[in-house]
């Protein structure tokens, strides 16, 4: 599918280097999504620099150290000694082939695309682009971004005078740019990340090709698809269709509650049939640093073209209300054993957005510690994952995880994640309320066990 013929100089040349493991890789971004990946170009045999602004980041993985609880420091220690090395100093992007961008898209205060982290990143390396070089971006955003963003900056504030490759261009002084969207579901071990196929959309069929040839050396399956957009589009379509089920799953278990159904059971019927149903499951809200956010990109953007995105913002509804029923269901939980959450102890299960992993971004279970707080209840958590919490841009908590010695001195135990060290059936035994957001209690029966 690549037409060879009307391929710049370099471009050859870099597939070799792909191919025999002697391109040097950069990887913008050593978060959740940029170390892993880093790991698994180093596993193959590639020389990768890490970049970060975060000193205390390099700092750690300089000394061979991990901050990420799934990544053992010895993964880290092996990396290094294939030639790794993570720095805070842009100027090592001039000796390198492929630059990967992973630094975070969130949304501003008013619930719009940040693209602050694209742009200071895309500033810093225009000054060291080289011709020939090729641009990846990862970041999860608008379709339109390689196109309006990225390339824009890069050809404006480069030295050389260098614009992106585009079909038929065979003019030496190019780059090459594209955008490949991260899958990663964290903390499913189902799936190898080698194993879940890499979308590939490049601005030209050589970019594609050359991303494809990079990714193809880690990855078992690539997808080239025709330009950036659609990638882009790709990633926020699979997202969207989670927040949007998941927010039908909620939905449908504030009706179950109200019925007196129990919507577990009607999901793991539902699950029997072999074709058309796909589980959701409903819970205390949505967190993590893709499904609550993601969506909001696109109808974002959807406004530039006088189109409103309406399932994105009811889904957006029904899932941003569901820690404001949690809590409403622990003070009335409370109010049946003649309890006001107004003075009550409450400890709440979990801080990570979802079971197993060490991740609290927009994490329900900061919104409902803070509401709870709100509402005069005295409140303590605990956390296998997370020792303490302090402050981050939407919360300030300054909390201890506490033992789960003293389970019963508690007016209510509130299970918000359900990480599988707790014991569930312990934690009914001797709680004198338990309030479960999660299921995590299936097959207990306790008059003391509320399911919300
Ligand atoms: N975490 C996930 O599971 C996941 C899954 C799919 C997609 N994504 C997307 O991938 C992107 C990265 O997510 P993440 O979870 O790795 O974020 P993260 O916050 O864990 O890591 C981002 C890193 O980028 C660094 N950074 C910020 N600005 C920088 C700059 N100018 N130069 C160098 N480093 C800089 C930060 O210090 C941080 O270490 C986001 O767009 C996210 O939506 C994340």
């Amino acid at each position: 599918m690549f037409a060879s013929s009307t391929l710049p100089i370099g471009h050859s040349e870099m597939l070799s280097k792909f191919s025999d493991r002697s391109a040097h890789i950069g990887v913008i971004g050593m978060g959740y999504v940029g170390l892993p990946l880093t790991l698994l170009f180093s596993e193959q045999k590639f020389r990768v620099t890490g970049f970060d602004i975060d000193r205390n980041k390099v700092g750690i993985l300089s000394r061979a150290g991990s901050y990420i609880h799934r990544i053992p420091a010895t993964e880290i220690e092996g990396a290094i000694g294939r030639g790794f090395h993570a720095t805070s100093d842009y100027s090592e992007i001039e000796r390198i082939d492929a630059i990967i961008i992973c630094v975070p898209t969130p949304l501003n205060d008013h619930n719009e695309p940040d693209m602050s982290y694209i742009i200071s990143t895309v500033e810093s390396i225009a000054p060291r682009l080289q011709p020939g070089q090729l641009v990846i971006l990862e970041s999860t955003t608008y379709p339109g971004t390689t196109e309006e963003v990225l390339i824009p900056v890069l050809e404006r504030h480069n030295r050389f005078g260098l614009t992106v490759h585009r079909e038929g261009d065979t003019s030496q002084s190019r780059f090459y740019a594209a955008f490949s969207p991260e899958r990663e579901d964290p903390g499913n071990n189902t799936v190898a990340r080698i194993d879940v196929p890499k979308v590939v959309g490049g601005v030209s069929s050589a970019a594609t090709e050359l991303a494809c040839a990079l990714y193809g050396s880690v990855f078992r399956q690539t997808i080239p698809v025709s330009n950036p957009a659609v990638a882009e589009m790709t990633k926020l379509l699979e997202n969207i269709y989670r927040c949007v089920n998941i927010a039908l799953v909620n939905e449908l278990k504030l009706l179950c509650l109200r019925m007196g159904i129990d919507i577990w059971e009607v999901i793991e019927a539902a699950s029997t049939k072999p074709f058309g149903f796909q589980a959701f499951f409903p819970g205390p809200g949505l967190g993590g640093h893709c499904i609550p956010i993601d969506p909001f990109y696109l109808s974002w953007k959807a406004k530039e073209w006088d189109f409103r995105a309406r399932f994105i913002e009811l889904a957006g509804e029904v899932n941003l209300s569901m820690p404001y029923h949690v809590v409403d269901s622990v003070a009335c939980a409370l109010g049946s054993q003649k309890k006001p959450l107004n003075g009550s102890r409450v400890l709440v299960l979990g801080l990570a957005y979802k079971k197993d992993i060490d991740d609290l971004r927009e994490s329900p279970s900061l919104t409902i510690i803070e509401q709870l707080k709100l509402r005069g209840a005295q409140v303590d958590y605990n956390d296998p994952y997370f020792p303490m919490v302090g402050k981050g841009r939407k919360y300030d908590l300054n909390m201890r995880s506490v033992p789960l010695e003293n389970i019963s001195d508690y007016d209510c135990v509130l299970i918000a994640t359900d990480h599988s060290d707790y014991d569930y059936s312990r934690i009914v035994r001797e709680a004198q309320l338990v309030v479960d957001t999660r299921n995590a209690t299936r097959g207990v029966c306790s008059p003391n066990l509320v399911r919300c």
